[in-house]
């Protein structure tokens, strides 16, 4: 942070905007001093401390924009808190999180600001920006769009499902106009609650239970009609920024290609590695391990995963991040053990984002494409690139040294996320971050955090 010190990364694999380049990378400071492609002369690194890193990618730090630290979610606080989140995330390579801060009803969005702040500020290992999820819509939050934006917040998020935040079609076309002139990005909650709401009572009531019921009583459809509407909306309102926030099914891609190929620009999809690594049969696991999985959307069918990951490799979603919300199995989970509905929603991820991404797609995606995933098309989407995203002169000097031969085993106990389980038990990866620096600090070595906290709010 600041403090001047140079370092040399030296002899890895720059991954950069147009190609892999071997060479060195120096940080001073906060910043990236220099980007060497071939490497500098051994006499000018006089004075620097240096990191021999060959055999490794050298990244820009890796962007994770959604995440839910130290909320609450209408059921339960989530079990990480800014602290041990970001310190996870740190540990997987991940050197900024976006994270949801939320104004629920009866508060304004300032207040909510402060409140984030307040949670996060001094105690985070990796930066943090802010969304604005907007849950009270009336005219005191129109009139603080433009405050909000100017404290550096550029995106918001609206919901379509969950009573305690949904909005309804003629409150999200007015937040979109209200963007529209900010330039800022709405991110959307895409399900249909109304839908959700009926179908959970009439599984319930049929006699369903279990965790099993919660991907029955919210099926694909409620996502594509709520994407379909979503899009007509921006469309109305002058193709306005859209992000749809962790797309989980073929029929959703089908309404998104489909508004793509009408013409209607400014639509940006994310999804999550949930959606491309498991399904629904993980709702079956007995003693009430389908719990773990209770998130919404759902988990899906295999060939909504098989969908998704084609999509993946031919560059139709914008970013992988986790929506990150961890509830325990043991005191917030099983509350629901007789009622689904109760189970709260959400699921841990962000420290292993990176792990499990770059594994599982090992035959399918390079250094470059994992970059544009996990970093460069965050930084894009959300306002933050060129200053992250690059690996560029003048950029902030958060890096992630990849190792790609590491191979290692993700389990809860060794695990740095706040929870008591992990949805990737036993998944072998191959491929770790090695270092990890924030703001020219080291913040991690091969998976264990270093205790620096430097990181910094982002405004945007
Ligand atoms: O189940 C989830 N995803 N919980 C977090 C809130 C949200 O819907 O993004
Ligand atoms: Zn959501
Ligand atoms: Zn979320």
């Amino acid at each position: 942070m600041g403090t001047g010190a140079r370092t040399v990364i030296r002899g890895g694999t720059l991954v950069l905007p147009d190609g892999l380049a071997m060479g060195d990378l120096i940080l001073e400071g906060d910043r990236i001093a220099a980007v060497a492609p071939g490497g500098v002369p051994e006499g000018a690194l006089a004075g620097m401390s240096c990191q021999d890193v060959s055999g490794c990618w050298v990244f820009p730090g890796l962007i994770d924009a959604h995440t839910h630290m130290q909320a609450w979610t209408g059921m339960d606080w989530t079990a990480d808190s800014f602290e041990t989140g970001t310190r996870a995330a740190a540990c997987g390579g991940t050197t900024t999180i976006v994270d949801y801060a939320t104004q629920d009803k009866g508060m304004t969005m300032p207040q909510a600001l402060e409140e984030w702040h307040r949670r996060a500020d001094g105690t985070c290992t990796t930066n943090y920006a802010f969304h604005m999820a907007v849950a009270d819509w009336n005219e005191r939050t129109k009139d603080d769009l433009p405050g909000i934006r100017e404290a550096g917040v550029s995106s918001f998020k609206t919901y379509l499902a969950y009573d305690h935040l949904r909005l309804d079609d003629a409150q999200t076309l007015e937040v979109l106009e209200g963007l529209a002139p900010l330039g800022a990005t709405l991110c959307v909650h895409c399900e249909n609650g109304t839908l959700v709401d009926a179908l959970q009572r009439r599984v319930f009531d049929a006699g369903v239970h279990g965790p099993e019921g919660h991907p029955m009583s919210r099926p694909d459809v409620c996502e594509a009609e709520a994407i379909g509407r979503l899009l007509m909306l921006a469309h109305l309102a002058g193709d306005a920024r859209v992000n749809v926030v962790h797309l989980s099914t073929r029929l959703g891609l089908e309404v998104i290609r489909s508004a793509r190929r009408r013409g209607q620009r400014n639509i940006y999809v994310e999804t999550c590695p949930q959606y491309l690594l498991l399904d629904e049969t993980r709702y079956l696991e007995p003693d009430f391990g389908g719990a773990k999985y209770v998130m919404s959307p759902p988990l899906r069918k295999p060939a909504d995963r098989a969908t998704l990951r084609a999509a993946i490799a031919a560059g139709e979603i914008d970013t992988i991040s986790t929506d990150h919300c961890s509830f325990n199995l043991c005191g917030q989970k099983d509350r629901g053990r007789d009622d689904f509905r109760r189970i709260p929603n959400g699921i841990p991820g962000v420290e292993h984002r990176p792990g499990l991404i770059a594994t599982s797609f090992a035959d399918e995606l390079g250094p470059r494409e994992l970059l544009r995933l996990l970093s460069e098309n965050q930084a894009r989407v959300f306002g933050m690139f060129p200053r992250k995203g690059i690996l560029a002169v003048g950029s902030d000097a958060d890096v992630c040294v990849w190792d790609p031969c590491q191979e290692w085993v993700i389990g809860a106990k060794t695990q740095h996320q706040n929870v008591d389980h992990t949805p990737y038990e036993g998944v072998r990866c191959r491929g770790r971050a090695h270092l990890v620096y924030v703001n020219g600090v080291l913040v991690a070595r091969d998976g264990e955090p270093t205790g620096s906290v430097p990181g910094t709010y982002v405004k945007r």
